[in-house]
């Protein structure tokens, strides 16, 4: 898909944010290698502790529907300062999806690349498990 068809998906979902707590609505767009998306939305609740970031909703989508191989991830919130993945799930699409293209954008769209490895140095992960 082009760029700017999966920014418009990760606006829509956006739409879909459950954020009354925080008011701070994010959407996001998981592209799978072969150009599938998978959207998803943050979902806060009156615990607080159990919100789910909109990045981590998508992922999970993606990988409870049997994917494994993808190539960007897009980010929207209504902020100036694009708004980047939090640190949790930073490192979970490291671990999940490898070094993708984190595409940042607001709703008067802005919009920035980077690699997420630029935004996740230093990672760790499994590479560091079971070395004898
Ligand atoms: N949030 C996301 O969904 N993704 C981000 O990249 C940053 C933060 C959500 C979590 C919470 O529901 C709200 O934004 C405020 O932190």
């Amino acid at each position: 898909m082009i760029i700017a068809d999966v920014i418009r998906e990760a606006r829509r979902a956006r739409l879909n944010a459950r954020a009354s707590y925080s008011g701070f609505k994010v959407g996001a767009a998981l592209e799978t290698l072969q150009g599938k998306i998978f959207t998803g939305c943050n979902v806060e609740n009156s615990t607080y502790g159990l919100t789910v970031c909109a990045e981590r909703v998508a992922l999970w989508k993606a990988i409870s529907e049997g994917e494994s191989e993808f190539q960007r991830i897009v980010v929207v919130a209504d902020t100036d300062v694009l708004t980047p993945p939090c640190g949790a799930c930073r490192q979970l699409l490291w671990e999940f999806c490898g070094d993708v293209e984190v595409i940042l954008s607001n709703l008067r769209g802005d919009e920035i690349k980077h690699q997420l490895k630029a935004l996740f140095p230093f990672p760790f992960d499994q590479s560091f498990i079971n070395k004898e």
